[in-house]
């Protein structure tokens, strides 16, 4: 088949390839869609402003994020049930995004042993969790994921305090929760997932005393929550309205963006992700103050496309990306990536 080439090229083929209920499960959102249309809405009304005659034969794409030098300032975002995409998916998943140095974010959902996709690991690990179960359960998880040296943070969701009602599923009468697989797969189910339904500020407290690591709140959309994370003591923030598929009709991520990097103000790393898809998305999220882009449906249609391969086609072809859009606009590093680096246009 020979090298994939372009993010086109990554999605058909992952089209193609899985069932239409598994496309659906990963590429649909909540209720109207209006929030997953958004994300990728507000990202085309962006323009980048091109600047001309720099001296663009260097361009450092570098990163630190979290005591970790990245290559480029893209990272993949946790996705649960990754053995619909393909066989070991989750394994797969880590083998293929470290291969030139990426992170990658290993859902609290997976259904391997964290410690078998830190040995399949690449590269460096990000641990997301879910609070599905009772204190006692996620302790015990965190002393596993704690005890792999490849997880250099842990972050834990916080937009799934209900699980979003994503009408492409009910269609389709695919319950990817009830789910219907008929593999064996060695990790069991978290214990209760309603739990989060009650989780407030106390338990980020709790879990900042019980995380050993650098710990963020992943699904934070608003400026006033921002704040509130910021007095609870978290190292990262990660924007995210969870790609469209929790709350319909909540704000672009990248709307919300410049409100929380306001509040932010340059204390904590920001995480940003929803619809990005492009090296020319990934300039524009940090020109808006974001230090790192994290990609789900992306990397899932690369992974879908061919297992680790896909996955390391497809984080390359976005740093390339990334690198042409630096250059034509010009710039060089991402210290320079600036907000009058975006101008609102018309739509795309
Ligand atoms: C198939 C799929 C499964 C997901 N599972 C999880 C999960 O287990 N935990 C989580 O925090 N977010 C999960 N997400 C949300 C992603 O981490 C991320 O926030 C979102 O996909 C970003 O938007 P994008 O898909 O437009 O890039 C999932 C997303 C998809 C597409």
């Amino acid at each position: 088949m020979g090298e994939f080439r372009t993010m086109g090229e990554l999605e058909r083929m992952a089209q193609y390839r899985l069932p239409k209920h598994v496309w659906d499960y990963a590429n649909g959102g909540a209720g109207s869609e209006a929030t997953l249309r958004r994300n990728r809405a507000a990202l085309a009304r962006l323009a980048i402003e091109q600047r001309v005659l720099v001296d663009v034969r260097n361009i450092d794409l570098s990163v630190d994020f979290l005591g970790v030098r990245l290559p480029m300032p893209a990272i993949v975002a946790p996705m649960g049930g990754l053995f619909r995409f393909w066989p070991q998916g989750e394994l797969e998943m880590a083998r293929g995004a470290g291969r030139d140095g990426c992170m990658a974010t290993v859902s609290g959902v997976c259904r391997w042993p964290v410690e078998q996709v830190a040995e399949a690991a690449t590269g460096p690990l990000l641990f997301q969790l879910y609070h599905n179960g009772p204190r006692e359960w996620v302790q015990a998880k965190l002393e596993r994921v704690h005890s792999c040296p490849v997880y250099k943070a842990v972050c834990l969701t916080v937009d799934v305090p209900l699980y979003g009602r994503r009408d492409r599923d009910l269609d389709n009468r695919y319950g990817a929760r009830a789910s219907e697989e008929t593999q064996e797969l060695p990790e069991p189910k978290p214990p209760d997932p309603e739990y989060p339904a009650q989780l407030t500020w106390a338990d980020v407290d709790w879990l900042r005393q019980h995380v050993r690591l650098p710990f963020g709140l992943k699904g934070i959309l608003s400026a006033a929550d921002a704040r509130i994370a910021l007095d609870h003591g978290v190292d990262f923030i990660w924007v995210s309205n969870h790609g469209g598929r929790q709350l319909d009709s909540a704000r672009a991520t990248v709307e919300a963006l410049p409100d929380v990097a306001e509040v932010v103000a340059g204390r904590v790393p920001i995480v940003v992700d929803g619809g990005f898809t492009r090296g020319s998305d990934v300039v524009k999220g940090l020109a808006l103050g974001a230090t790192v882009v994290a990609m789900g449906k992306a990397a899932s249609w690369g992974l879908a496309a061919g297992g680790a391969d896909g996955i390391a086609a497809m984080l390359r072809i976005i740093r390339e990306e990334t690198r042409l859009a630096m250059g034509l606009s010009g710039h060089t590093s991402m210290r320079e990536l600036t907000p009058d680096v975006v101008r609102t246009a018309g739509a795309a």
